[in-house]
């Protein structure tokens, strides 16, 4: 914990939406019993245009006997309506998406009324191809406005979207339609980044090929490069060709507030990736009402998030909030090295983007190429910045804020997950002097706890898990098809709270600094990836018998991915192996699964009863290799030395 603080300037201060007061009396007032909790959310959930509005908000209990979560359950509306037609009265041709291409010279806006039109012909046509409310349907997308016109028209006609990142591989793509059983896949030819193409449809083909994806009636496929791809004549239908011809208005869904919305699926400590599902009226609440007080957002805001929109923070950030919001939001197909670095900084002057939302990852690659490139923009629509997914160490926060901020723009650091739905801790800007990788404050009506590990609740200045006491309206409801696993992972190990998975310290002032997972999943880029689902792609491999998978220390990634592998008698151990195995990781799980350190040992830390000591072989790998603690539960400690031999040798 670093003990600087940056005050927001005063002229931001001067113009933000709450004062450093308010925030306190609104916040206490928040939490101050469950009924003033109650109230604190039925006022925002006035932000929303309900068709009936709720007279019940909270029906919460993380008792496991009489388990329950439920927001605004008697409430009625439609988020599609929310996020278009409630603006169409007042700014009809407002921008709400501007598209950034990858090439710089593609760029396209759809105002309100015109994503009005494309939502409402494409919920049109998918009734006519026979989806219908509570059906599942798989968007395999590039960043491009279909992706976030599909998902809208999902909403529009009660169909529950399930985003697969489109850097995930076939059979990852396979598996998350066969456990969520959908009707209808919407993709594109290919997408483009960086100049560079992936194979979208082709992926789509070889995941239809699996056994269990005969629930996929027709597959429906943009036009977004051109190229030839083979489209199957019963099954592949053109997008442009199913919108032509539909009408652009289309009868929005009546959904009950506890109607599902969406699955997203995310990476575990065990087992298969989960569907975490979110439900309507109590998710759109809490995406919107949290947008507004961590971003500050004014009406005149052009907001770029560059998640992509098959991660969570593209979904709420990129998507539902700021157009429940009315905010114009950018979306941008590329990298940010392409054509050259300078990209960021040129996107930001040609749309005047005042809030950018961003990982620490694309800060730290950004930072390693030079400030010159950034220095190319003027940057000077800019008035805040924000980070997720990742702590940010100081010199990235540093530089985020005197280089592309050029120190008057405060920096959000936004704590919260998949499961969470929305932004549960982060410094309401103009409200507290900030701390570089501090997540800082709870948001209102958020009751954020440190327990240790008996579970017993730290008060002060403490160091332990971080749990949620009570809920709030964006939570997850379940895990699709797996309300055991739900309870199981979130709710058992430490008893009426919601537990995050993460570690937290409390400062003296109480403001929390996230220290990252405490299970076995990584959080490589600010993407979440399980050692187990690792470990499994590993074992497949013909050549190998058992692997461990760690998180590293990593320049860029933050955490980057340290596999311990034991390979069969007879196999070579050689470099060929290590990049067959990590070409043979990347086919199954997707690229993001890059292996950045293989050692192939012959033997692994386990305890007696045959479980691997993850701890040991983290301290390993992060080149650690004296006071490994307690090491007495070992089956045999000679495995350790072993290991730091192959190790040495690769130094
Ligand atoms: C995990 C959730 C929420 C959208 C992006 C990731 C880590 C997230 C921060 C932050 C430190 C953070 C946590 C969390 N994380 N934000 N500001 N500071 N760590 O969503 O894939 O569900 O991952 O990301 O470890 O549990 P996700």
């Amino acid at each position: 914990m670093t003990q600087s603080s940056f005050p927001v300037s005063a002229e931001f201060v001067a113009a933000a939406n709450t004062t450093p007061a308010q925030y306190i009396k609104d916040y206490q007032r928040s939490i101050a019993s469950p009924k003033a909790n109650d109230d604190f959310w039925a006022e925002r959930a006035e932000l929303i245009d309900w068709i009936k509005k709720p007279t019940v908000i909270s029906n919460v209990n993380y008792d496991l006997d009489d388990f329950r979560i439920k927001w605004f359950e008697d409430g009625e509306l439609n988020i599609s309506v929310n996020c278009i037609d409630r603006h169409l009265k007042d700014n009809p041709y407002k921008p709400a998406i501007i598209w950034e291409g990858d090439h710089p010279s593609l760029h396209k806006t759809l105002s309100f009324t015109e994503l009005h039109a494309e939502v409402c012909r494409l919920g049109n046509a998918m009734r006519k191809l026979g989806v219908s409310k509570g059906d599942r349907v798989t968007l395999y997308m590039p960043m491009i406005p279909e992706a976030m016109i599909a998902m809208l028209a999902c909403a529009r006609i009660g169909a529950v979207h399930s985003v697969v990142f489109g850097g995930f591989s076939a059979e990852s793509l396979g598996n998350r339609i066969i456990d969520s059983q959908s009707k209808l896949v919407i993709t594109a030819d290919e997408g483009v980044r960086s100049n560079k193409h992936t194979p979208l449809k082709a992926n789509v083909d070889r995941a239809l090929d699996m056994d269990g994806t005969q629930c996929v009636e027709k597959v429906i496929v943009v036009h977004r490069t051109g190229n030839s791809i083979p489209m199957s004549g019963r099954r592949d239908v053109w997008y442009h060709s199913v919108v032509a011809g539909e009408s652009a208005e289309c009868e929005p869904e009546v959904m009950n507030a506890e109607d599902p919305l969406f699955l997203l699926y995310t990476s575990g400590s065990t087992g298969k990736p989960k569907g975490v599902l979110h439900t309507t009226g109590g998710y759109i609440t809490y995406a919107l009402s949290t947008f507004r007080d961590a971003f500050d957002i004014k009406d005149d805001d052009v907001y770029w998030c560059s998640a992509d929109i098959g991660w969570i923070t593209g979904h709420t950030y990129s998507t539902y909030a700021p157009l429940a919001n009315g905010t114009t939001t950018v979306m941008f197909e590329g990298a940010p090295d392409y054509p050259t670095w300078a990209r960021v900084g040129h996107i930001i002057d040609k749309h005047k983007v005042s809030v950018v939302y961003t990982a620490p990852t694309a800060i730290r690659s950004m930072m390693k190429e030079g400030d010159a490139f950034v220095r190319e923009s003027d940057r000077s629509s800019l008035r805040l910045l924000a980070t997720v997914g990742e702590p940010i160490n100081p010199e990235a926060w540093d530089w985020y804020y005197e280089v592309v901020g050029g120190g008057k723009c405060p920096i959000v650091d936004t704590w919260w997950q998949t499961e969470t739905g929305g932004i549960l801790i982060a410094p309401i800007p103009g409200t507290v002097a900030l701390k570089p990788s501090c997540a800082m404050t709870p948001l209102y009506g958020i009751m954020p706890e440190i327990v240790d590990s008996d579970g017993e609740v730290l008060e002060g200045l403490a160091e332990g898990n971080l749990v949620i006491r009570g809920g709030w309206p964006g939570q997850m409801r379940t895990i699709y098809k797996d309300h055991e696993r739900f309870l199981q992972t979130y709710f058992t190990e430490y008893p009426g709270y919601y537990f995050t998975g993460d570690g937290a310290q409390r400062d003296e002032d109480g403001h929390y600094w996230i220290t990252g997972r405490v299970d076995d999943v990584l959080n490589v880029a600010g993407h979440r990836l399980g050692t187990a689902e690792l470990e499994s792609a590993i074992d497949s491999h013909p050549a190998t018998v058992e692997a461990a998978v760690v998180g590293m220390p990593h320049e860029i990634r933050g955490v980057g991915i340290a596999a311990f592998v034991i390979l069969k008698s007879g196999e070579t151990k050689d470099e060929q192996i290590k990049e067959e195995l990590n070409r043979h990781v990347r086919r199954e799980i997707g690229p993001i699964a890059n292996l950045d350190a293989i050692y192939i040992v012959d033997g692994l830390p386990k305890t007696r009863s045959g479980k691997i000591m993850r701890r040991i072989l983290r301290s390993l790998a992060a080149g650690q290799y004296v006071g490994l603690g307690d090491l007495s539960t070992l089956a045999d400690s000679s495995v350790i030395n072993k290991i730091i031999e192959v190790l040495r040798a690769e130094d």
